[in-house]
């Protein structure tokens, strides 16, 4: 296996793992959430589950970013096509909204759930929801626009 290959299969597994489990949590899990539980369990589930999710994403992120320049080298540093750079740019803006979203309202969801402060959770909950909307059509529109690009290049 070459080290493009190697590394597209890495970068597309992690894209996988990070966009298919944003693409769970807001069209599966959401909806049911927050039709069947009360507050405190729901808050309580959801601390939980970014709990489990979150680190998963880092290691996504992580693994996307390295793979990403690496195969952006490959491919001829600034002569790469457009698309890739569009896909840098998505990408990086993707990060950095996760990162908003794990040291702000992702820590003030983990502090009021553990005080038991539901009106706070809930606050916290729903800026993630929005930011997390946000980071799911970005992902989606960045693998539109890679194939788009492909397909026209
Ligand atoms: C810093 C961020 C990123 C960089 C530098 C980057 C760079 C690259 C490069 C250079 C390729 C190979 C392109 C080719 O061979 O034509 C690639 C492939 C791909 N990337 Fe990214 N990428 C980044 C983030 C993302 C993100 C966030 C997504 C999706 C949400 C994504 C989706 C894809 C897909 C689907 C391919 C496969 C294209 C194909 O070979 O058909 N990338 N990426």
């Amino acid at each position: 296996m070459n080290s493009m290959t190697l590394s597209l299969f890495l970068h597309l597994v992690s894209v996988v793992v990070w966009v298919g489990g944003m693409f769970f949590a807001y069209m599966a899990l959401r909806p049911v959430a927050a039709a069947v539980l009360e507050p405190p369990q729901r808050l309580t589930l959801w601390a939980g589950v970014f709990g489990k999710f979150f680190p998963w994403v880092w290691t996504s992120v992580g693994l996307i970013l390295v793979s990403g320049f690496y195969m952006l080298m490959l491919i001829g540093g600034p002569a790469a096509p457009h698309y890739a750079f569009t896909m840098m740019a998505l990408g990086v803006a993707m990060m950095l909204i996760f990162a908003h979203v794990f040291f702000a309202p992702y820590s003030r969801l983990k502090r009021a759930v553990a005080a038991q402060d539901w009106k706070a959770g809930g606050a916290a909950l729903g800026q993630i929801r929005k930011l997390i909307g946000i980071n799911l059509s970005l992902g989606l529109l960045t693998i539109a626009v890679v194939f788009l690009g492909r397909a026209f290049a």
